[in-house]
């Protein structure tokens, strides 16, 4: 059986994400996507209602898994026997911290990354920014699945 990770932060899943995620489970029988737990991170949603909320967006496949993680990624992917992790690629700037990443990640463990060159109608798009464009009542709607764009309305209506 062949699986992959797709790690992120997730705060919260765009489709972006899933535009990756969806590409990933036509390629490999089982896609997990972790929720990597960083404590020094700031976050508006909670790992479990990220966590939730991948659940819900990602059901339309059946070969795909929501889990989260604290700890390195190396150490999720060999405790679940994951040989895979698969990374988005927005465009050239990413890649610099990226490959750093792969690299790491391989001398750690010998896990490979595989890089997804992301749609182009998605390579500017970044959870932050839309956190931020929605902060301020910019218009979020064809960035996000509309149950997730309403969850992040809500939290953002009770943080004010
Ligand atoms: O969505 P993000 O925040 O860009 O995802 C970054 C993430 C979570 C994939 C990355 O920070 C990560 O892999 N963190 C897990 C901890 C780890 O393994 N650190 C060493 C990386 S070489």
């Amino acid at each position: 059986m062949t699986r992959a990770v797709c790690p992120g932060s997730y705060d919260p899943v765009t489709n972006g994400h899933l535009d990756i995620i969806g590409r990933a489970a036509k390629l490999f029988d089982e896609v997990v996507v972790a929720v990597l737990i960083n404590k020094n991170k700031k976050t508006l949603f909670s790992v479990e209602e990220r966590t939730d909320m991948l659940a819900e967006v990602t059901a339309q496949w059946p070969n795909v898994r929501i889990d989260s993680w604290h700890g390195l990624l190396v150490d999720y992917c060999r405790e679940h026997d994951i040989k895979a992790i698969v990374k988005g690629l927005r465009a050239v700037s990413d890649y610099d911290y990226e490959l750093q990443m792969a690299q790491m990640n391989h001398q750690l463990s010998g896990v490979d990354t595989l890089f997804m060159p992301t749609n182009p109608i998605y390579s500017y798009l970044a959870s932050s920014l839309v956190k931020d464009v929605a902060t301020y009542g910019g218009d979020v709607s064809t960035l996000l699945p509309q149950t997730i764009e309403r969850r992040l309305m809500l939290r953002l209506a009770e943080r004010r």
